[in-house]
């Protein structure tokens, strides 16, 4: 097996660069909502890694001190304090690490305040639970090569230091454990990071290395609901093209609407083809091409997407006519549903405005409610109850 700090595996991969940009994107609008009720906020990544990839493109610790820094004539009347906390394992990788952040402190605004440590990931944790009593929002990135040393306890434990504020960004190695199951070692490390040996009846010995790391995320996917009582959790997949198998999973896991909400919405940008994937090179559409998928149209002019805008009014029709409601409440009930984001529900209660099956009521003194026009997701709406064409029709 490969040194944590062998050169091969600080290699930059397509699939890092994906990583990279749902992190750094995301993490713009986190800082900016959490910091209008917080002026401090904490970024902990619990495997930091060594600063920089060999091909001079930034690491996580990095993107994470470049979003202040590239943000903050906006951010600096709100945020007083940006900690950030690298732990990283290998005093190599530490070393290296410790550099490229001196470095980039320099450039950045004082209330960036690194602090890269050299320890285990589970070791800072269980001392940082037992030290603090009320921490301040954080985002927490655990990004292991592999699957040991992410206890499910430590991670229930930390996501639950506060009702919300807390939010966890993993990659969860799933192609691996569906790699290496059969093997003892293997299995008692499977059963930490899962919290749970049921993933011995519900992964399927005989099922195909993919069903198994499907499977292995489902499990983890119920864990982080039930056990840990997260509200929100999204996954995205990470292919491994050259092997036509899943790598991993990066899944978000928040009790916050509007953080999964964000979320859910770059990841669907970052996928190919509408679907919450990474699926290869050939594959990766960049946002600009992202938005022409709307465009291509069928014979009659339709575009597929136009189409699964309309599903999806169609079934938010059929399950709330009659109702009175907001879009929020709507995506709040459904989003674990459907692939689909924020502005395709938008979309979708356009359509459905267009048709008079939906009533709005502006309200532009909620903080999501709109003046005039479109449908705001907090605004008040009513799905009209009346028959469709269609209705009449034998
Ligand atoms: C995938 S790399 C991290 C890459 C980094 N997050 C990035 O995106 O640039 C994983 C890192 O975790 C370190 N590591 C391994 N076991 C660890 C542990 N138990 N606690 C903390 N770091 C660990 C490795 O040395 C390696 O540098």
């Amino acid at each position: 097996m490969r040194a944590d700090d062998d050169i091969e595996k600080k290699q930059m991969k397509g699939q890092t660069e994906v990583k990279h940009n749902i992190l750094q994107k995301y993490l713009r609008p986190w800082m900016f909502k959490i910091s209008e009720v917080n002026s401090d906020i904490l970024y902990i990544d619990g495997f930091a890694g060594w600063g920089y990839y060999p091909d001079g493109s930034p690491g996580s610790p990095i993107l994470a001190m470049d979003v202040v820094e590239q943000n903050y004539s906006s951010l600096k009347h709100k945020l007083d304090n940006f900690y950030c906390t690298f732990i990283e394992n290998n005093e190599q990788n530490h070393e290296e690490l410790e550099q490229a952040v001196n470095e980039k402190q320099e450039e950045c605004p004082p209330v960036v305040k690194p602090d890269p440590i050299n320890a285990k990931f589970n070791d800072f944790a269980t001392d940082f639970l037992d030290e603090v009593d009320r921490p301040i929002p954080t985002f927490i990135f655990i990004d292991p090569f592999g699957f040991s040393g992410v206890p499910f306890e430590t991670v229930s434990e930390l996501i639950n230091m506060r009702e919300t504020g807390v939010e966890l960004f993993i990659t969860f190695m799933s192609g691996k454990m569906a790699q290496f199951m059969e093997t003892d070692t293997h299995s008692i490390a499977i059963s930490e990071i899962l919290g749970t040996e049921d993933w011995e009846d519900r992964v399927d010995l005989d099922g195909s290395k993919e069903e198994r790391a499907e499977q292995f995320l489902e499990v983890y996917e119920d864990q982080l609901r039930n056990q840990a009582g997260v509200e929100y959790v999204w996954p995205f997949q990470m292919y491994e093209e050259s092997k036509s198998q899943t790598a991993y999973y990066l899944v978000h896991a928040t009790n916050h609407f509007d953080g999964h909400s964000i979320m859910k919405e770059i990841m669907f940008n970052e996928g190919a083809d509408d679907q919450f994937a990474y699926l290869g090179p050939d594959h990766y559409l960049f946002e600009e091409e992202q938005m022409d998928l709307t465009s291509f149209g069928d014979e009659n002019g339709n575009s597929k997407f136009q189409r699964k805008i309309e599903s999806l009014a169609d079934d938010l029709y059929e399950r709330y006519k009659g109702e009175q409601t907001t879009l929020k409440q709507v995506m709040k009930e459904t989003t674990h549903e459907t692939p689909l984001a924020r502005p395709h529900y938008k979309d979708a209660a356009e359509h459905l405005e267009e048709q008079n099956l939906l009533d709005v009521t502006h309200r532009p003194d909620r903080r999501d409610g709109n003046k005039s026009r479109g449908v705001g997701l907090d605004d008040d709406i009513t799905f009209v109850d009346k028959p469709r064409l269609g209705d009449f029709c034998p």
